[in-house]
């Protein structure tokens, strides 16, 4: 039974509203907006999701229909034979190469397929080739120093905390990177595995959300070879990253999820002793 309160105003016959037309296009406002779907909602909180991308070269398809999603904070290993198209795969994160079809997502929302190469690197994505490009008639410390000067940090060096930047920040870099006593060495005369951490380290200055690394041990000693899976380790939490490569003692030192590729494609995914017991992989391995 419903109370009135005598105190209260009567509602009933008041004025009609006056009628508003809405503009055509506000009409647009006022319809319900689609919900989103439960898989934009699961790409939103991803760093990096591919869905469905394929990529020929003149009619022989390097990427074939190819899905990969990595967590934010999330460091992956990406295995594969020659050919399986696992570079090919980091061109596409890196604007070198557009997909035919399929979804490049990142950070959730920025769909990659619709920024250059220039654009990519400044929204957060550091790709490290597997030949070093360190500048070698400098020393360590001002390589780094022209990495932090980029122009993705121009804002943070004139505003930023100065802890963050400069000073504090190479040393916090050569400290990762394993090269605090070799400052003021040339780049030059760096071994090949400390140039290789140079570069990683260049590439840090940068501070990329993403980092992709392409065949980082290639040639070095076994003893980098550790600290490099150390290095990388600690990187990732505060940086995503995705490393390719092929020696597989390294792979295990990472102890991160592994992805196989082949033709182009995930084969299988999962822990690296899972991955190497799939029947699939060994024999794509087995059959090269
Ligand atoms: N720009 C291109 N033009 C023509 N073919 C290409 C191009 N880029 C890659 N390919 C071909 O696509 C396939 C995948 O190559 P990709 O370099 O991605 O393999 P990968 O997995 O990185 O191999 P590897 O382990 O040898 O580095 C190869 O057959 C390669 O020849
Ligand atoms: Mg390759």
């Amino acid at each position: 039974m419903t109370m009135t309160n005598p105190s209260e105003p009567v509602i009933d016959n008041l004025p009609p509203e006056p009628v508003v037309i809405p503009h055509p296009y506000a009409l647009r406002d006022l319809l319900p907006s689609e919900p989103e779907s439960p898989e934009i909602t699961r790409r939103k909180e991803t760093l990096l999701y591919l869905d469905g991308v394929s990529v020929s070269f003149d009619g022989f398809r390097a990427i074939n229909n190819l899905s990969l999603v990595l967590q934010k904070g999330e460091m992956r290993a990406i295995i594969g034979p020659n050919g399986a198209g696992k570079t090919t795969m980091m061109d596409i994160i890196t604007g070198k190469t557009r997909p035919d079809t399929g979804d490049v997502y990142f950070d959730g929302t920025i769909d990659l397929t619709s920024h250059d190469e220039a654009d990519i690197a400044t929204m957060g994505i550091g790709r490290k080739f597997q030949k070093p490009t360190v500048f070698e008639s400098h020393t360590v410390e001002d390589n780094l120093a022209l990495a932090l000067a980029g122009p993705r940090t121009v804002f943070g060096t004139l505003f930023g905390d100065p802890a963050r930047n400069g000073e504090g920040r190479i040393s916090e870099i050569l400290d990762i990177t394993r090269l605090s006593r070799l400052r003021g060495a040339l780049a030059a005369n760096l071994s090949h595995g400390q140039k290789q951490w140079l570069e990683i380290g260049m590439l840090l200055a940068q501070d990329p959300k993403l980092l992709l690394v392409d065949e980082p041990v290639a040639g070095m000693t076994d003893a980098e070879t550790e600290e490099t899976a150390r290095l990388l380790r600690e990187i990732a939490g505060d940086h995503s990253v995705i490393v390719v490569e092929h020696d597989m003692q390294f792979v295990r030192e990472l102890g991160v999820k592994v992805t196989c590729l082949h033709e182009g494609a995930v084969l299988s995914e999962g822990s690296l002793d899972h991955v190497s017991a799939d029947p699939r992989v060994i024999e794509v391995y087995l059959g090269r």
